[in-house]
């Protein structure tokens, strides 16, 4: 079976063809980095006119990477959530009427199990169970995986997510938009313990996060050192976070008595985080899985693998076109349970 996945929940619209037989297909992408550079951040209306302006053709484009026409398509899958509601609108509004187009099931995926799958999409891929530290833009969350669709939150952030913490630091620093992979460049030059940061909320028992403090202390130590010292300061913010978080996880596998780690979104590209993440998991005689880096950040090629789950399952999304923006794991089922 071939399904074609379709990604356009925030500003990337990912398109990717994907075999349950024969594995990834193909897969395109276009960033909008760009178009919302001169913003600071991503502008939604902008966002969603982009992916309608981008979509079609890359669904050509990845058709014919694969060397396929539409007849060898066997479903579609498109996120349905969470998101950005005008961007999820124009990916669920393609994938539902080309799946009607072409007389093949829909599956409305659901981004952050995408996110979370997507090591799956690798050679070693993780057994189940696992613990997913999901580590994008917008979420920072623990989850317990017992199988494909079998999600428990254990904890998450109470405020900023790690990606829109390293963000709006980066935008401190004057850095460019989006910052988080410029300042931990930045941070590679600073000087390890030169400015100690706090470990957020790590005091106390419990897995919940919060980063906005940090942000806050980071505002102050530049205004306190000046930007001469930004190297060093971008330094200890890093370790802050990659400290922090690798805290969590080794209390969330304690607590669970669960020994893999997954971990996926944006922030899961960031070297630092991998390499204490690596060690840890060394220590504890455990393994760390993660996506390629291409696929740590939003893609179609993981949207292509959950929704397979799901149509191997018999899933098919009514006509009606619907999207969740908001729309947490915990309220997934087990493909074909509904
Ligand atoms: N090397 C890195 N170090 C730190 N942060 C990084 C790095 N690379 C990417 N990021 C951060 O990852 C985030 C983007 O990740 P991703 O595309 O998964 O998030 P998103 O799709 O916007 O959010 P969500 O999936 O929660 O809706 C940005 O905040 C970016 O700064
Ligand atoms: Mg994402």
């Amino acid at each position: 079976m071939r399904i074609l996945g379709i990604e356009t929940s925030c500003d990337e619209t990912g398109i990717a063809i994907y075999d349950d037989a024969n594995g990834l297909l193909s897969h395109t992408l276009y960033s909008q980095v760009k178009l919302h550079a001169d913003y600071g951040g991503v502008v939604p209306e902008l966002a969603s006119r982009d992916h309608v302006r981008k979509i079609v053709p890359l669904v050509q484009q990845a058709l014919a990477d694969a060397g396929l026409t539409k007849d060898d398509i066997d479903g579609v899958a498109y996120t349905a959530g969470p998101g950005l509601v005008g961007a999820l609108l124009v990916g669920a509004c393609a994938g539902r009427a080309l799946a009607f187009a072409w007389g093949k099931p829909a599956i409305a995926v659901n981004h952050m199990e995408g996110h979370l799958l997507a090591p799956m999409l690798e050679d070693n891929p993780p057994q189940f169970p696992f613990i997913a530290l999901l580590v994008s833009g917008g979420h920072t969350q623990l989850v317990q995986v017992d199988g494909i669709g079998q999600y428990q939150l254990l904890g998450e952030s109470i405020d900023d997510a790690a990606g829109e913490a390293f963000d709006k630091t980066a935008k401190l620093m004057g850095l460019d938009y989006p910052g988080g992979p410029l300042l931990s460049k930045l941070a590679e030059q600073g000087e390890v313990g030169k400015y100690k940061f706090p470990r957020p909320m790590c005091d106390r028992p419990g897995l919940d996060f919060s980063f906005s403090g940090l942000k806050t202390f980071a505002a102050n130590t530049i205004a306190a050192e000046g930007t001469e010292a930004l190297a060093d300061i971008a330094r200890a913010f890093e370790d802050a976070v990659v400290d922090t978080l690798a805290i969590k996880c080794r209390r969330a596998m304690d607590q669970t008595g669960i020994n893999r780690l997954v971990v996926a979104g944006g922030v899961s590209a960031n070297r630092h985080l991998r390499a204490e993440l690596a060690a840890l998991m060394v220590k504890r005689k455990g393994e760390v899985f993660y996506p390629r880096p291409e696929f740590c950040t939003d893609n179609g090629a993981m949207i292509a693998f959950a929704g397979m789950q799901r149509l191997l399952a018999g899933e098919n999304a009514s006509l009606a076109v619907t999207t969740t923006p908001r729309w947490p794991l915990s309220q997934l089922t087990v493909p074909g349970a509904n």
